[in-house]
């Protein structure tokens, strides 16, 4: 068993958990990175190796609840489990949404996250200081039009942190939610237009200084390192210049 405190990171590959895995490297965690593209943390694992940190990739869907088992039998000890792999799908109307767009991000969001902190939490209270955190959204904290399932995803998972903390309570685990509002990652916006670059870059048009994965990784890293009776409970962080889900200041 390796003597260096261990983060499990889901959605390493890209964007905030690729950020996360970085800077939790560098704090002194062995960080498991986790996500589907094998590749991409191959990559990341030989930059992170090349530093001089401890990395173990690991390419699974956290959806398949088999493929979650399997990788949590074979993890020696788990301190850190970082749920951030996630996203949205599409921003149709709740009249005119695909149901199979809702299941793929209630899939992944919430279900995904159920399942890895459940296949985990035994090793997490073996650690005797155990984190879990999860990460949502200011979509899990109020609604917007066209944001229909990614909202309801994000407050299922704002509402699996919540429950937890009540149940584990008692256990040498802390549960954290952080829900970031605005982030510029290559990817989040990519993946809810279904690859379409135009409308992707639209949502960040004239907005100065959205958030960046490091802002959120940089968090993240602040309430992991806190004193193991600290708890963050939840943290909503958006950039200056997105008041709300509605309202964001952009330059004409
Ligand atoms: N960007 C924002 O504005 C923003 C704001 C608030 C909250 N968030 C949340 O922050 C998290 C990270 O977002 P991001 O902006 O960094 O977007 P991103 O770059 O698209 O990252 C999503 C990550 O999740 C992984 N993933 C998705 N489905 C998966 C599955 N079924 N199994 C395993 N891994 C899966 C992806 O990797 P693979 O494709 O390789 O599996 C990818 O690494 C998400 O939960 C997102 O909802 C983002």
């Amino acid at each position: 068993m390796t003597s260096r405190p261990t983060a499990v990171i889901t959605g390493a590959s890209s964007g905030i958990g690729e950020a996360t895995a970085k800077r939790l490297a560098e704090a002194g965690y062995r960080v498991v990175i986790t996500a589907r593209r094998e590749s991409r943390l191959a990559e990341l694992a030989a930059d992170l190796g090349t530093a001089g940190h401890e990395v173990v990739p690991h390419a699974f869907d956290i959806t398949d609840p088999a493929a979650v088992d399997a990788f949590a039998a074979g993890l020696d000890r788990c301190d850190v489990l970082i749920n951030n792999a996630g996203g949205a799908i599409g921003m149709e109307t709740v009249a005119e949404a695909n149901p199979a767009d809702w299941r793929t991000m209630f899939e992944s969001n919430v279900i995904g996250t159920l399942q890895m902190t459940q296949a985990l939490l035994p090793k997490l209270i073996d650690s005797g200081n155990g984190t879990v955190l999860v990460v949502s959204s200011t979509a899990g904290h109020g609604t917007y039009e066209g944001g229909g399932g990614y909202v309801a995803a994000k407050h299922g998972s704002h509402a699996l942190a919540q429950t937890l903390r009540l149940e584990i309570v008692g256990e040498p685990v802390r549960v954290i939610e952080i829900a970031p509002g605005m982030v510029h990652t290559d990817e989040f916006a990519l993946t809810r237009f279904r690859g379409d670059a135009a409308k992707a870059a639209k949502v960040y048009e004239g907005v100065d200084e959205p958030l960046t994965a490091d802002d959120i990784a940089q968090t993240i890293v602040w309430t992991v390192t806190r004193p193991a009776h600290v708890n963050v409970d939840l943290l909503v962080i958006r950039p200056r210049a997105q008041a709300s889900n509605y309202k964001v200041h952009r330059r004409r």
